[in-house]
């Protein structure tokens, strides 16, 4: 009788030991089926902007679709190069940058795989994508002319060809060369007025410059302030953000500065975009989709404007009031992709005049 019970009782130990064992084994199946689950819902960005709404709207993407967005920054060029590098290997998913040069390039060197969708289709209009579905635009920007109140009068001011007269001469502001926006906008002269055309204006300016090109934009506009220069080129979301910045002395600075938007009367104001494209190869591309979409999609658009003075690509959403203020603008008409093509004559152009 004892004997059995002892019996009994070992069996029964061992019972249970096996269903706990059992039960850890499928336990452990549920986690690696969920660790599974957590490896898909995820998107790596690979991005060259540099603006602090962006962590918002992902923080926001992430909130909605339990997607979560692995943020990866650098410069544009050196992102390019590192998904190249990594081949097929790469984590990429998703390449973002603030200037279509660099989004033609990276779809020239073969990065980037077609995407389409009928949201995208209806939230960007055709002008602000690849024809071919490699990126799209997520925000736009004009590239405009700030001046001195005090010593120009907006009636002096018309064209980017304009600044190149005598008149202002040791007065115009404007960063390096080595800057995409001024690349791009220089690239779109060649595309509009041709190469001989462009240059004659690139050495115009070189030789109206108030000083050799240092800083961003920003730093144009504060030279303006600081009795430098008379006239600056620059975007017109670095304005936005001056005139509303926490530090006083950059509101300062913004409030003493006019805003012109350049042929007006004739070819338009130079626009450029931030965009997007899905890397090719990418292991989550439905999640760069999705997240393509979420960034395009009116509650992103509203932010971009509100936040970081963007012109917002998607139609159902209005700028910013300030940007509201400023007025509606010609935009230059010519296809984004002659942005990139002309990249490397723009360069060449810039070298041959010596705009450092
Ligand atoms: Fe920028």
């Amino acid at each position: 009788m004892k004997k059995s019970l002892m019996l009994l009782l070992a069996s029964l130990l061992l019972v249970l030991a096996a269903c706990g064992n059992s039960t850890k084994q499928s336990s452990n199946a549920g986690e690696k089926e969920s660790q599974k689950k957590n490896e898909k819902s995820e998107v790596n960005l690979y991005t060259s902007r540099h603006y602090d709404v962006d962590n918002e709207l992902y923080k926001k993407f992430e909130d909605e679709t339990g997607i979560k967005v692995n943020v990866i920054k650098g410069e544009a060029d050196e992102l390019i190069e590192r998904v190249k590098r990594e081949g097929t290997a790469t984590k990429a998913d998703l390449f973002l940058t603030a200037d279509v040069g660099r989004l033609y390039r990276a779809k020239e060197q073969g990065l980037l795989q077609a995407v389409s969708s009928d949201i995208l289709s209806k939230q960007v209009p055709e002008k602000f994508r690849d024809s071919d579905d490699m990126w799209v635009g997520l925000t736009k920007r004009a590239r405009i002319l700030v001046y001195n109140k005090d010593k120009v009068k907006p009636e002096e001011l018309s064209t980017y060809e304009a600044l190149t007269d005598d008149k202002w001469k040791g007065r115009v502001l404007v960063r390096s060369s080595e800057s995409v926006y001024n690349q791009s906008l220089l690239a779109s002269f060649i595309g509009i007025d041709g190469e001989e055309k462009a240059k004659e204006w690139a050495q115009g300016i070189v030789n109206n410059m108030a000083r050799s090109p240092e800083g961003g934009d920003r730093d144009q506009a504060k030279a303006i302030a600081a009795g430098i220069g008379d006239v600056a080129i620059m975007n017109t979301y670095y304005l936005g953000q001056m005139l509303n910045s926490q530090e006083p002395e950059e509101v300062k600075v913004a409030e003493q500065l006019g805003i012109f938007f350049p042929n007006q009367d004739t070819t338009g104001t130079h626009v450029n975009i931030s965009g997007a494209g899905v890397v090719k190869g990418s292991k989550n591309a439905d999640n760069a989709l999705k997240l393509l979409e979420f960034l395009t999609g009116e509650e992103a658009q509203f932010t971009f404007a509100e936040a970081n003075y963007e012109y917002p690509v998607n139609q159902d959403v209005e700028p910013a009031e300030l940007l509201k203020s400023w007025g509606e603008f010609k935009e230059q008409d010519i296809p984004l992709t002659v942005l990139g093509e002309n990249n490397a004559k723009a360069i060449m152009i810039f070298n041959e005049v010596g705009w450092k």
